[in-house]
């Protein structure tokens, strides 16, 4: 610093809405941000999610028109979640590899109606399909196994990718599941098809609304905490980041996202790649419950959050407030 007060004063160039502008480090627009869909079956249905008000559930055609929307606001990707009907769900999970199951559907009824003029995210884990609500297969004692897991990631993966999906976002936290999906595509002709690794995904409390939405809290039992990480590490998350790197990642995830913008910064310094992050469905949900209570304004809290998200490092922000930011940015 070479002056001192009051030759130097820092709200100088605070004083007038021109000056703040110009010397305004990070930007946000909405090219920053990828919008998580919930799909259900049937058409024409639209199933508001009572733990994440103004979020719905939307049918393969209603999902086709979310996309247009955000095509027109500016929103480059959008990111699917299958409510899967209860009896197609199984302990192996094995509607995750059906060529015509609701992802698959939708993911087709996205294309078809946009092309490539935005990009179709797909999450990889067993979840939304397992009778038990876990993200990968159970061995007798409960515990969920990996090497075999991965295998059938793996089909869910493909799967996903013959039927048109841009990213593959694995958010299942086994290990060396990045190697064998990145194989597994170059194989069988998806070389362009990208990986977004859910890198640093955190064992929390926020996906609470998450599970109602894809239906999967009232089957799980427990917890996963054997492999998502716990809050308590930061070290860990460096070490998950460069695998899923070393494995062939494109871009790699931190999530929850608010409450870990110190990993998402970390992540960023030490690796410098693409770096996103989940605004998850209980961060949705406490800011609109703070609004709902009186205690913030609802624009002005989504904006500061998703601009921390940047200032923070990240490249992008997934967030169910993704439409209703973009609209507030103006595109
Ligand atoms: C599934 C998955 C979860 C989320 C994204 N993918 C839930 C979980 O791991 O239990 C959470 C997203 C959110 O809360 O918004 N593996």
């Amino acid at each position: 610093m070479t002056a001192a007060y009051p030759n130097l004063r820092l709200r100088r160039t605070r004083a007038w809405g021109w000056s703040r502008a110009l010397h305004r480090e990070t930007v946000l627009t909405p090219a920053d941000l990828i919008w998580p869909l919930f799909v259900t079956e049937g058409s024409g249905v639209e199933e508001p999610i009572a733990s994440l008000p103004g979020v719905s559930r939307w049918s393969a055609d209603g999902i086709a028109a979310r996309a247009k929307e955000a095509v027109s606001l500016g929103i480059p990707c959008v990111a699917l979640f299958p409510n899967t009907q209860a009896d197609r769900r199984s302990d192996d999970g094995a509607e995750a590899f059906n060529p015509d199951n609701l992802m698959c559907r939708a993911i087709k009824a996205i294309k078809d109606a946009c092309g490539s003029d935005i990009g179709v995210l797909t999450d990889v884990a067993l979840d939304p399909y397992t009778s038990h609500g876990q993200d990968g297969l159970l061995d007798a004692a409960g515990y969920v196994t990996n090497d075999d897991t991965v295998a059938v990631l793996v089909d869910q993966a493909i799967n996903q990718a013959a039927a048109g999906a841009d990213v593959i976002a694995p958010s299942d936290m086994m290990d060396g599941r990045v190697r064998a999906i990145r194989m597994a595509l170059e194989m069988n002709g998806h070389p362009n098809v990208q990986i977004m690794a859910y890198a640093a995904k955190y064992a929390s409390a926020f996906y609470g609304p998450f599970r109602d939405a894809v239906g999967s809290g009232g089957l799980l039992k427990g917890d996963k905490k054997s492999y998502q990480m716990d809050p308590a590490n930061g070290e860990e998350a460096l070490r998950e980041v460069a695998l899923d790197l070393a494995e062939g990642a494109d871009s790699v995830m931190v999530k929850p996202g608010l409450p870990y913008l110190d990993i998402v910064r970390r992540v960023k310094e030490r690796f410098e790649v693409p770096v996103f992050a989940y605004q998850v469905s209980g961060e949705y949900a406490m800011i609109e419950a703070a609004a709902a209570a009186g205690a913030g304004d609802r624009d002005a809290l989504v904006l500061e959050t998703l601009m921390a998200f940047k200032r923070a490092g990240c490249s992008g922000v997934l967030t169910y407030h993704a439409a209703h930011a973009a609209r507030l940015l103006g595109n």
